[in-house]
């Protein structure tokens, strides 16, 4: 059997406390990861992450823990701003890669690592991987056989409301609770787009495919938030709808706004209209449809029938990070590529990068990436 992979942990805050700590910390995946090293630029706060999850080495420092850590996989987990420059020093020391969402912010720079990437022989899962839950892949043979007739539009997005402000992890007064989230609302990395949005259109692309051009507009609606009684300027985008052309006259309207959300089927789930009928959720006109393992999946959500939702995880929170980070491990340990692809992520982050840029100059942008989506199932 091959070892254990030794993981290195990028940022201690909210997912890393909610996700890879709490999940690995359970014990029962030591054949097939362990702790390695943890690092966070807030005083204390990576040491009293080890000290509480029996992580073995901790750095303020992420330069000195890519130099001097123990391990061989790092699960990036900083803010979305700093995953272009972190991902391109992890590269360069060989370490393989769990980016959790949203890659980076510009195709240039997903381009850059995907190549270096594959120079260097470094394997990367990119978050979310939404096309890993059944109903999704169903989905996928649903419409391409047919089921709804000509697809004429889709519609997917997500409102920020206060959620990260909120979160509870957030709302203690020691170094491990309290998490400023202030980055979600600057520039580069925060709005809703890169850390909501991403979940939507992740499903959406792996439904229909790559699309082919983009337009949209797009502002700051809120521009001064509330943390805790601080004051946070806000100057990223909190405001975007897009809309998207894929081709064969089939379009989708996806937003990252402020407040609301207009697919009705769940988080991430896309509506799906066509000249015959609609998917809505795992409705297909009106009536439940059929996916693999749909009886142990009551909520319809598919989380616990992931691959790695086994015993306490499948209740536990985050349990779909878990799983993408899972996924990279069985591909260094076992060979076992992951369908979670860099280059999936690349063209949602193509899309965004291209909404942005249509939203400030009034002129819909052609999208080039592409990726061979998962099969439909
Ligand atoms: N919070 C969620 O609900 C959630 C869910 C899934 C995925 N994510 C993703 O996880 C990532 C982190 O989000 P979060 O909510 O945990 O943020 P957070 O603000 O709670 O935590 C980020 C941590 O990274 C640290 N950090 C800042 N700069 C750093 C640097 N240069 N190097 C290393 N660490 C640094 C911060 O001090 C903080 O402890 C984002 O990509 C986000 O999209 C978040």
């Amino acid at each position: 059997m091959a070892k254990p992979v030794r993981l290195g942990l990028v940022g201690a805050g909210s997912i890393a406390l909610r996700s890879p700590l709490a999940h690995i910390s359970v014990g029962d995946v030591k054949e097939e990861i362990v702790f390695g090293a943890i690092c966070d630029p807030v005083p204390g706060r990576a040491k009293a992450a080890a000290e509480k999850f029996g992580v073995p080495q901790h750095f303020e420092s992420f330069d000195e823990m890519v130099a001097k850590g123990d391990f061989d996989v790092a699960t990036v987990c900083s803010p979305i701003g700093v995953h272009f420059e972190q991902g391109m020093k992890l590269i360069a020391g060989g370490k393989h890669i769990h980016f959790n969402k949203t890659m980076t912010t510009t195709r240039a720079e997903a381009d850059q690592i995907i190549d270096a990437a594959a120079k260097k022989g470094v394997k990367i899962v990119a978050s979310p991987g939404q096309m890993l839950r059944p109903q999704n892949l169903r989905t996928r043979k649903l419409i391409l056989d047919g089921a709804i007739g000509q697809l004429s539009w889709a519609a997917v997005g997500a409102g920020f409301g206060d959620y990260h402000q909120e979160e509870g992890v957030r709302q203690g007064s020691d170094v491990l609770t309290n998490i400023d989230p202030s980055w979600y609302f600057r520039k580069p990395g925060g709005g809703p787009l890169y850390d909501m949005t991403v979940y939507g259109l992740h499903t959406l692309t792996g439904v229909l495919g790559p699309a082919k051009r983009v337009t949209a507009m797009s502002g700051v609606l809120v521009k001064e938030r509330d943390f805790k009684g601080k004051k946070v300027a806000c100057d990223a985008d909190d405001n975007t709808v897009i809309l998207l052309d894929f081709g064969k006259m089939a379009f989708a309207y996806v937003h990252g706004t402020a407040a609301g959300m207009v697919n009705t089927g769940g988080w991430g789930v896309p509506n799906y209209y066509g000249t015959g009928g609609s998917i809505i959720g795992t409705t297909l006109n009106g009536k439940p449809f059929d996916y693999p393992g749909k009886d142990k999946d009551p909520q319809g959500h598919g989380i616990g029938l992931l691959k790695h939702a086994k015993g306490k995880h499948g209740g536990m929170e985050e349990m779909h990070v878990y799983e993408d980070l899972m996924q990279l491990a069985d591909w260094v340990r076992e060979g076992i590529p992951s369908i979670a692809t860099a280059e999936h992520a690349r063209h949602v982050v193509e899309i965004f990068d291209a909404a942005y840029k249509a939203a400030a100059t009034g002129q819909t942008q052609a999208l080039t990436s592409t990726f061979t989506p998962a099969a439909g199932a």
